[in-house]
């Protein structure tokens, strides 16, 4: 099934031509990403998240990508640990006072805890866990190299270059860093392990073109495309243009909500479509996130789904 994904990619010329000689393509085969893994029943982006997820029958586990101050690849979802970790406990001083120009005069600046200044020891002395439950007490922050041992042989990993341009200020060269690391694990290339494929997801379409051009990557790339109706690359011309450095898009929900349409776009300039985030948590208009997901993989024809309740995915 998740060969089948990536090599749709690969086919994608001929499914364009298909389409246009017997209507829109359609495939049975829907893909599953555990969206920080299980993220819905255990604390994000944590070994205990990951192996919920490969339990439920995830595709493809994701990891949200940021960097220590020493160069480590660690799975988080933000750039500040003060969300998910205990950090503002054990390291009370090390934060930094952010002036936001939203604030009101002579309120406090936000106090935040970069994870760029941090050690990868430092980071590996938080919980991770209680801030969702407290049984899920000990939980670490994993490296990337962690969730890919864990995760290798039993699903597809599916990395997001997580504000590539912010670490790029701080000297970091992230996309460098990720492809490193899936050399270093021989999953540099397509196909290089058949149980364990290789999409990396981006906001960034600098990131992306880095990926494909500079550093010459044929891995399946999936370009983000937050909320945002105006967006510049909702239009039969802006897929066209996405096309040209990635293989797939992955809108908001509410992208294809508003206008389903997106779809067809999207799948006429060979593009295969994962919108995110389907969550039991929030389901809109829908009686529940199975109906949700089922509308989307079933009506509106997308190919693949981020989801934080894996086992409600609709098979
Ligand atoms: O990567 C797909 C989805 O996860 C994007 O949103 O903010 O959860 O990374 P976010
Ligand atoms: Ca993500």
């Amino acid at each position: 099934m998740k060969n089948a994904y990536v090599s749709r990619l690969a086919i994608a010329a001929v499914v364009v031509f298909c389409a246009v000689i017997l209507g829109p393509a359609q495939s049975n085969k829907k893909i599953l990403i555990a969206h920080r893994g299980a993220s819905g029943y255990a604390p994000e982006h944590t070994i205990e998240a990951y192996k919920l997820a490969i339990g439920q029958g995830a595709d493809f586990v994701e990891q949200d990508l940021q960097i220590t101050k020493d160069g480590a690849l660690v799975c988080l979802h933000d750039l500040t640990l003060e969300r998910t970790t205990n950090v503002e406990d054990v390291f009370p001083d090390r934060f930094r006072a952010d002036v936001n120009e939203d604030q009101p005069p002579n309120s406090q600046p936000a106090k935040h805890w970069y994870v760029s200044d941090f050690t990868l020891k430092e980071i590996k002395q938080l919980d991770a866990g209680s801030w969702f439950n407290t049984k899920f007490k000990g939980a670490r922050v994993p490296t990337f190299q962690e969730a890919i041992d864990l995760v290798r042989g039993k699903a597809g990993l599916y990395p997001e270059t997580k504000a590539p341009e912010v670490y790029g200020k701080r000297g970091f060269d992230m996309e460098k860093l990720v492809i490193g690391i899936l050399k270093k694990n021989k999953l540099d290339k397509p196909g290089a392990d058949p149980k364990t494929p290789v999409v990396i997801q981006s906001f960034s379409a600098e990131s992306l073109r880095k990926m494909r051009f500079d550093l010459k990557s044929k891995l399946t790339l999936t370009f983000l495309i937050g909320f945002d109706p105006q967006n510049k690359w909702l239009s039969v011309e802006g897929m066209k243009k996405v096309k040209e450095f990635a293989d797939g898009i992955g809108p908001a929900k509410g992208l294809i909500e508003r206008n389903p349409e997106v779809v067809k776009w999207a799948h006429e300039a060979g593009l295969t479509v994962t919108p995110y985030t389907f969550r039991s948590a929030s389901t809109g208009r829908y009686k529940d996130a199975r109906e949700e997901m089922r509308q989307f993989l079933f009506v509106y024809g997308v190919d693949a789904m981020f989801t934080d309740n894996p086992d409600l995915f609709p098979r």
